[in-house]
């Protein structure tokens, strides 16, 4: 009764608004919209848009609330996250919309984090691809996958920066730079939100997890975060902007505490960056029960106190922590909390899901027709297996011993080679093992039966060794060795930190084993972090790091592994010697006593380990070679308002096609701050045939020169650059400029 009488409103304002003039009217005819049915709305509907719940569908927290379809009834919960496919979605729906008094339809959030049903490569793993567009695809179908499935807002990227490998989500971000990470949660947000939220094929993102969130001392994970505040404006900060400023409508808190603040309690954070700096306009949903914890934390007495902490911080959305719920009416009724901070909050909300269509038709993204025909769709299993291709990066191939060749007798060896559900990864959404094929399936479908052996050899984990003799049996049979090993999807992700960074078990030692057998060893790694690989480095003559790489992944192997394709990842993340080195990263200082001294002593060192990584940010070999020639840049003195044309000739010097990732990097040689030794300006992936070259062209402007200098204001400082260009951090060729 009363939703018709909202709709005959709405209806009337539209009509009215129609005679708006102009354009400037879509943001005015929503907010229109947004009044008329705020209007309509009690306090405790009000407070209910700012509740969000889980269903029973999945856990992805510490507690689950009972009775959420009632306050859905009542009009008490507006949001519902962890709900799935077309049918469960339209059934929760059809109790908000046409059980509540006001028939508010609901937003259906949920970690569409690396894919829907069609599963990606973990997002370390896309981020290796350095491909925008790859990224970008993967972003669109998995949109496309979840919107069919009735979910209309995901709870991702997640654009935190991490230097820590002991920190198991860093398997959910872009690696450690600022620059390549921008860029990353951009392309990320444009694949989810397409043009239009109105789209029924688009759904709504989510930057996460708000802020500094990768910087977990110790990489334990939910622990303190504590850095400077130029580390955060100048590394941590910039992908959640890139991210924001690419049009994602909502925000999420995170767990952490900054600057001794829960950041869901954070004015600073939520409002004076979020809102004020960067001039976010869309809705801020905390993490899962953040809320509640900020008790924990000890920022608080109690959970009354931290629901006014946290609504008065510009939290708009209480995620499962009931704190809204059961506190927010009487702390506004006291006057404690504004009608106005409820008001600004609520209409963000109801905004979002005029923007999403859910208004014009609560049912558009619950059609089970369209589900049936989208979802495994084959144009998304094949861009999985392409990202999934693009994801992997060649860290080894001494002797040219791949790619494999067809008909060879290969020994496949592993717990998880034959292992479907680790090539998903952690935050696989729904993705189903049974619309897949493991990486020994591929190898034998690719390679025939009777050419491929297998021995499980040892389990990814534990002590087990009694498998070890069957492996070495199978391996003695055959020509090469491939082996597949690294760590369960399940030990990165959240709440997955590590205190080693060492393939577990007895994996390696099953290695050293097989070593003996004097045999071309192949090692294909499973992993969601940056590993210590240097024992394994020494043991085999290959190594592909596949990541998690999703529901294609067995066959993206094979037919890497078969030179199919030509691998052409790069790290985005640094790969250390050992744990030792840890937090390492190509853009660290200087400092006053670098390595390069005469003396042989008193310098930045260890006396046990070089400085250096094992592979470094940027690295990734192909099978084929490239050279660079030198650079030549438009000018040596970029002026204020100028730009500097890069320009470099690389050329395929090998003998298969391939692709190259051409980095750009400058270094500020004096600051009014110390500055980092280099830092990632461009890169440009391209493909060349053999003995084909290309030149590559790089646009430095001052602006991207620009920092938090010494009293903290941001902008450039005249003085001498060096610039770099090459295929990763470390072999470069260097050039000079001056800015003005
Ligand atoms: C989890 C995660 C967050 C996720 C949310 C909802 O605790 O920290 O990344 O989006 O809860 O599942």
């Amino acid at each position: 009764m009363l939703r018709n009488l909202i709709f005959t409103y709405i209806a009337a304002l539209i009509m009215s608004a129609c005679g708006v003039s102009g354009s400037s009217d879509a943001e005015s005819r929503i907010n229109q919209k947004v009044d008329s049915v705020m209007k309509l709305m009690t306090l405790d509907e009000k407070i209910g848009q700012m509740v969000l719940y889980s269903s029973g569908w999945a856990l992805t927290g510490p507690t689950i609330k009972s009775g959420y379809l009632d306050d859905i009834r009542k009009g008490q919960c507006g949001n519902i996250f962890n709900a799935n496919t077309a049918a469960y979605t339209r059934k929760l729906q059809k109790i908000a919309v046409e059980e509540s008094r006001l028939g508010i339809p609901l937003l259906f959030g949920y970690d569409v984090i690396h894919g829907h049903t069609t599963i990606f490569p973990i997002s370390l793993g896309e981020s290796a691809s350095w491909d925008l567009k790859a990224i970008e695809k993967s972003a669109r179908v998995s949109a496309i996958e979840a919107a069919a499935s009735g979910i209309n807002w995901t709870f991702a990227p997640m654009c935190d920066i991490s230097v820590e490998p002991r920190w198991g989500r860093v398997s959910e971000g872009a690696g450690e730079d600022p620059f390549l990470g921008s860029k990353i949660s951009a392309a990320r947000v444009r694949g989810f939100q397409g043009n239009n939220l109105a789209d029924t094929l688009t759904i709504m993102a989510c930057v996460k997890h708000f802020a500094a969130y990768g910087a977990p001392l110790a990489g334990r994970d939910y622990n303190t975060v504590d850095m400077s505040e130029r580390v955060f404006q100048d590394v941590y900060l910039p992908p959640y902007k890139a991210a924001i400023d690419a049009g994602a409508m909502s925000v999420m808190s995170s767990f952490n505490e900054y600057d001794g603040i829960p950041a869901s309690g954070s004015k600073y954070l939520l409002t004076d960056i979020l809102r004020k700096k960067i001039g976010f306009k869309g809705l801020v949903v905390t993490d899962y029960t953040s809320i509640n914890e900020m008790v924990n934390h000890g920022i608080v007495a109690n959970e009354a106190e931290a629901g006014l902490l946290s609504v008065k911080a510009g939290v708009d959305m209480d995620m499962q922590g009931e704190v809204f719920f059961k506190y927010l009416k009487k702390q506004v009724e006291s006057g404690e909390v504004s009608q106005k901070t409820i008001n600004d909050a609520v209409a963000r909300i109801i905004r979002i899901k005029f923007m999403l269509g859910l208004f014009d038709d609560p049912y558009r993204y619950c059609n089970e027709a369209r589900e049936k025909r989208l979802v495994y769709a084959p144009a998304h299993l094949e861009a999985s297996f392409d990202v999934a291709k693009r994801s992997m990066v060649l860290l080894k191939n001494s002797n040219k011993v791949l790619p494999l060749k067809k008909g060879e007798k290969i020994a496949v060896i592993g717990e998880l080679a034959s292992s479907k559900q680790d090539l998903l990864g952690s935050w696989a959404a729904v993705g189903n093992i049974n619309y897949m094929n493991s990486i020994l399936d591929e190898i034998k479908i690719y390679n025939g039966d009777a050419n491929v052996l297998y021995a499980e050899g040892c389990k990814k984990m534990g002590e087990d060794r009694s498998g070890f003799a069957a492996a070495l049996s199978v391996s003695r049979r055959a020509d090469k060795i491939v082996m597949v090993l690294g760590e369960d999807s399940e030990w990165s992700g959240e709440a997955a930190s590590r205190t080693s960074i060492n393939i577990p078990g007895v994996q390696t030692e099953l290695l050293e084993k097989l070593k003996i057998l004097n045999k071309p060893i192949i090692l294909v790694l499973l992993n969601g972090r940056p590993l210590d690989l240097s024992k394994e480095n020494d043991l085999v003559d290959a190594m592909l790091e596949s990541w998690f790489p999703g529901t294609m992944g067995g066959k993206a192997v094979t037919h890497v592994l078969f030179g199919e394709y030509n691998p052409s990842g790069k790290l985005t993340m640094t790969f250390p010697r050992n744990l030792g080195q840890v937090p390492i990263f190509y853009y660290e200082k200087n400092t006053g006593r670098p390595l390069y001294l005469p003396n042989p002593k008193y310098k930045s060192r260890y006396i046990d380990c070089p400085n250096d990584p094992l592979f470094p940010f940027g690295f990734g070999l192909s099978y084929t070679t490239f050279a660079y020639s030198d650079i030549k840049l438009s000018t040596d003195k970029l002026t204020e308002n100028g730009e500097l044309k890069v320009s470099v000739n690389v050329v395929n010097t090998g003998g298969v096609l391939g692709e190259e990732v051409v980095q750009c990097y400058v270094r500020d040689l004096v600051g009014s701050v110390t500055r980092p030794v280099m830092e990632l300006k461009g890169f440009q992936k391209i493909s060349l045939k053999v003995g084909e070259s290309k030149v590559v062209n790089f646009t430095i402007k001052p602006e991207m020169l620009a920092f938090h200098r010494a009293d903290m204001s941001y902008g450039t400082e005249p003085g001498d650059y060096k610039l770099f260009v090459g295929g990763n951090s470390r072999d470069l060729k260097l050039a000079g400029f001056k800015l003005k």
